[in-house]
């Protein structure tokens, strides 16, 4: 019974069959008026076939697990898709320059841990950049600039010691910048009128009682 299993799971990993059906969740919840998915034909399901796939790299293509999805400038919208956790060993994901709406999902990380690249700039993207974000041990690359997401900067982001390229630079962010990402230059934080403390203008003190009510 357990050997059973065993070999289950070692075929669906060796198949790459959850990372197919992510992509199949992935294109049905998006509107797509470009047509950029178009190429997405999930009839022909020989090994490897999704590594042909715009905008997919695998691992390798002798098996359907993508280590990069780069879907930048497609014309997509929606929300970022839930079924991106069917993903598991997705390395790099840029949704860049889309028309996407919605909030960043707190879970990210639990669906994403081997995230290395996070590239979601130039959307529509609202809400608060999500504590949980912090949870990506391995991000180097974080970049959500250019959305309309609004609150402070969550502290947990100090947690990522890999960061060496972070931007949420026009944006409706406010409150103080943590103290370890003040090592990031002004552009990684311009365009956020509420936003303070190095490298930009030092909270006032008035910010700072206001912040204490
Ligand atoms: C997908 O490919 C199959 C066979 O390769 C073809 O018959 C079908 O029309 C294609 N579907 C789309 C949506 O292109
Ligand atoms: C199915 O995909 C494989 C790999 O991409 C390709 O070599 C083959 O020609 C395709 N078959 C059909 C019927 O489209
Ligand atoms: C992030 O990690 C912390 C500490 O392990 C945990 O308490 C929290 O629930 C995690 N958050 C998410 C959204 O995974
Ligand atoms: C930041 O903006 C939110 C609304 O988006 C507001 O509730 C909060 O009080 C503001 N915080 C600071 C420190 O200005």
């Amino acid at each position: 019974m357990n050997l059973i299993i065993l070999l289950t799971l070692l075929l669906t990993l060796v198949s790459g069959e959850d990372d197919v059906q992510c992509l199949r969740g992935v294109k049905s919840s998006l509107n797509d008026p470009r047509q950029s998915l178009a190429t997405w034909n999930f009839s022909n399901s020989s090994i490897g076939f999704i590594c042909n796939f715009n905008g997919v790299t695998c691992w390798n293509d002798q098996q359907n697990r993508i280590i990069t999805l780069n879907l930048g400038d497609f014309g997509l919208e929606g929300g970022v898709p839930k079924d991106l956790k069917q993903c598991e060993s997705l390395q790099n994901l840029d949704l860049s320059g889309n028309k996407l709406t919605g909030s960043i999902p707190n879970d990210l990380c639990v669906w994403l841990p081997y995230l290395v690249s996070l590239d979601l700039s130039d959307n529509e993207l609202t809400g608060v950049i999500p504590d949980g974000l912090g949870n990506c041990t391995f991000l180097n690359t974080v970049v959500l600039s250019g959305n309309k997401l609004s609150g402070g900067i969550p502290n947990s982001l100090t947690n990522l010691r890999r960061l060496t390229r972070f931007s949420v630079a026009n944006n409706e962010l406010n409150g103080s910048i943590p103290s370890g990402l003040g090592g990031f230059g002004k552009e990684s934080f311009e365009g956020n009128s509420g936003l303070c403390g190095k490298p930009l203008r030092k909270c006032s003190t008035r910010t700072r009682r206001l912040i204490a009510l």
